[in-house]
């Protein structure tokens, strides 16, 4: 090298220190010149085998140096550029209006279900919730309704395809089931849940609806204490005016079994369509547990007895609500669910 080498990168740290970068672009030519892949420090470097070898050490740690510095150079601009660019950039126009909060509501059949378990909690009832798939043992068998029982036909099943023996729950007695076995009495359960039938989609039935199951189990438990409890439930969910009757009936798994209805009234229109034009509302089945049941399930009818019902909740809260169509429960049509409030007791 004709010029001292020192005295070169002295001129070279010069020359990167007083580098102009007024612009985005300067920066851009400093990093092509100083970092880029065919920089200048680079062509220095390829100068070392002209240096002599005791001095070797010493220039690459300069030209080092010099590679640090620039880098510091170049980062800080660049930060520079980047800062001001989002300073000059609007930072949101508060004028703008603001998200919607949107506040949720409470679907009717969760607010009824809830008012029901609350009723019921007050005279000691517990709840227990179960599956919703559930085994053909469970739903029928454990139920007094064996393989070829013509009340299966009552109860159009939904079977799953890949598990034999098993089912979409078409009643909420099969907590009934599951309960007993696992539990010794005394027990009073309550059990609310999603159902599934295998039936035609209208205006007054689904293929999906919920049901609460009550269970009473105890020694010396009779179809007063039934009726009893049935009534203090439909003066609590219906009002102290409210009058109940109950129809003999039959299902596989109570004896004697009833059906109840309540009078509701034909207030208007929707009563009258919901009752039939009768003012009354079929609302639940129930009975007393068939000794055979308690027995399917390990507990000794000879000591226990029992009652239990389970109630539809989709027609309740039709009448509560006058909601004339059970398909709205399922259509998640936002002015549908926004409209209901809950029951005050
Ligand atoms: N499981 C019956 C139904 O779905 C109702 C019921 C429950 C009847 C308990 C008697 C006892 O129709």
């Amino acid at each position: 090298m004709d010029l001292d080498w020192r005295e070169k990168l002295k001129l070279l740290e010069q020359e990167i220190g007083s580098f102009e970068m007024s612009k985005l672009e300067d920066v851009e030519r400093f990093r092509i010149k100083y970092l880029g892949s065919k920089n200048v420090l680079k062509d220095y470097f390829a100068l070392m085998v002209q240096i002599p070898a005791t001095e070797r050490k010493e220039f690459g740690a300069v030209i080092n140096s010099l590679k640090d510095l620039a880098n510091e150079l170049f980062t800080k601009s660049k930060d520079q550029f980047e800062e001001s660019k989002r300073k000059s950039e609007p930072v949101a126009d508060l004028s703008l209006p603001g998200l919607e909060n949107g506040q949720g509501s409470r679907h009717p059949i969760s607010i009824v279900m809830d008012r029901i378990v609350e009723i019921f909690s007050k005279i000691g009832f517990e709840v227990a919730e179960e599956r919703e798939i559930e085994d053909d043992w469970h739903n029928f068998t454990a139920l007094n309704t064996p393989d070829d029982h013509p009340a299966r036909d009552m109860q159009d099943t939904f079977y799953l395809k890949d598990f034999a023996q098993h089912l979409l729950r078409t009643h909420t007695s099969s907590v009934q089931a599951r309960y007993m076995t696992q539990n010794k009495p005394p027990f009073r359960i309550l059990a609310p849940g999603r159902v599934y039938r295998n039936e035609t989609v209208s205006a007054r039935s689904h293929c999906q609806f919920h049901q609460v199951e009550g269970l009473y189990v105890d020694k010396g438990v009779s179809m007063a204490d039934l009726k009893q409890t049935l009534l203090f439930f439909a003066k609590e969910m219906f009002g102290e005016d409210v009058k109940i009757r109950l129809r003999p009936s039959y299902f596989p798994f109570t004896e004697p079994s009833a059906e109840m209805d309540i009078y509701w009234g034909l207030k208007d229109e929707t009563d009258h369509r919901i009752t039939k034009g009768t003012g009354w509302l079929e609302i639940l089945g129930c009975g007393m547990v068939d000794p055979a049941v308690l027995e399917n399930c390990g507990i000794d009818p000879k000591v226990y007895s029992g009652f239990a019902f389970g109630m539809g909740i989709e027609r309740q809260a039709m009448l509560l609500y006058k909601i004339p169509d059970i398909r709205y429960y399922f259509e998640n049509d936002l002015r549908f669910l926004k409209q209901f409030k809950p029951i005050m007791s």
